[in-house]
């Protein structure tokens, strides 16, 4: 029999917002993890290029591959062979590609609740068992190392992702080194989704192959790059997984598109564009922080990354997506509902995403601010 696979709510949440949209309401587009800036400018440019010049076959940029293992040099000093990067069609594939590398089915994978969605759903469409890590308030939403140490039996895999969606919290660096420890001595192998890196307000992540060069590292041009469309990311995997991972990428997915693999190249040249997006992230990150605890939503995931916030609402509602729902269709305001992030404790949270730019930022707390304040939230 086949397993049952839930959508995400947040997609029906916004097919509600898009027909609003059609109907001639003014909506805000808060709901989705995705910039509403396009690719860099030269990005696009190297794609027009490509277009008239390039015959578009199956192809693998070997210039992009060594580009992202420089990548891994400049930024978090490591060495790696580019044949160690295996690029994909977005993350969402290398995750596919890692898990079906490393494990067996039935083989249990940890990874914590409140957490992005595809996680549970991706382990349970390869027959392996999810290993749900309730992580609240007290340990800032995320793995520590004492909560794998406590699991028993050890999972065999661990799905790591920091900054986190849904609440940008990063894990600090000694934590990070704890959690790697526990997980050699126990042999637990990581999955370390860095798809958010790049995007943090406290100084910058760490990468797990920092700490440990058997680790898989999953990463994407979705969120930093501004390329979500595209559909291009990448997985970094030790050297004897090298064949495994290819093979796996060219039955399951043959290649990457080659546009997006020559757009891809030209973003990484494109740090003052992407930059940018990150600075207004920042500012949008500082205007909704000041404003939200006025509107009663004082329990919020520390931001440090990533363009998410996560709200607690357990004094206005158990159902988080009816809330979500009555906010779009009060407000036109449209975000996500904690349920797509949490089976058990998402119903009383809710998620803001600020991809958007600061005009809509602030729209958008000017239409909730009175919705907040009367009786629309209750
Ligand atoms: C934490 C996380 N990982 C992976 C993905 C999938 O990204 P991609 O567009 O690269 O497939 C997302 C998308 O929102 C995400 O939030």
């Amino acid at each position: 029999m086949s397993v049952s696979i839930e959508p995400f709510h947040a997609i029906a949440l916004s097919r509600a917002a898009h027909r609003m949209a059609a109907e001639g309401r003014s909506v805000i587009h808060m709901e989705f993890g995705q910039p509403s800036t396009g690719a860099p400018p030269a990005a696009i440019a190297a794609a027009h290029h490509v277009l008239d010049t390039d015959g578009m076959g199956y192809w693998e940029s070997a210039p992009l591959k060594a580009r992202i293992a420089r990548h891994y040099a400049d930024s978090y000093g490591v060495e790696i062979d580019p044949e160690q990067v295996i690029l994909t069609c977005g993350a969402s594939p290398a995750f596919v590609l890692a898990l079906s590398c490393l494990f067996a089915p039935g083989d249990r994978v940890a990874f914590a609740r409140p957490g992005y969605v595809a996680y549970r759903n991706v382990v349970k469409a390869f027959y392996l068992t999810p290993v749900e890590i309730g992580c609240g308030e007290a340990e800032r939403f995320q793995i520590t190392a004492a909560a794998i140490e406590a699991l028993n039996p050890a999972p065999h895999g661990l799905i790591l992702a920091s900054p986190a969606n849904p609440t940008g919290t990063i894990i600090a660096d000694e934590e990070l080194a704890a959690i790697v420890a526990v997980c050699r001595r126990r042999g637990i192998r990581i999955v370390s989704d860095e798809i958010y890196h790049g995007l943090s307000y406290i100084g910058k992540a760490r990468s797990v192959l920092q700490d440990e060069r058997q680790a898989l590292i999953v990463n994407s041009f979705s969120k930093y790059f501004s390329m979500a469309g595209w559909r291009l990311g990448w997985l970094v995997v030790p050297p004897d997984l090298i064949d495994a991972a290819r093979a796996r990428m060219g039955n399951l997915f043959l290649t990457p598109p080659s546009l997006a693999q020559h757009a891809g190249l030209a973003a990484f040249d494109c740090r003052a564009d992407l930059e940018g997006h990150v600075q207004t992230y920042a500012r949008n990150r500082d205007l909704l922080l000041a404003a939200l605890p006025a509107l009663g939503l004082r329990r919020i995931a520390p931001p440090d990354g990533a363009f998410y916030i996560y709200a607690d609402i357990g004094h206005l509602t158990e159902d988080s997506m009816d809330f979500c729902m009555r906010l779009l269709r009060d407000t036109g305001v449209a975000t996500a509902p904690g349920v797509d992030f949490d089976p058990v404790e998402g119903r009383h949270f809710m998620r803001f995403s600020f991809a958007v730019s600061t005009d809509r930022v602030e729209d958008a707390l000017t239409r909730i601010t009175p919705w907040f304040g009367a009786a629309g939230a209750r």
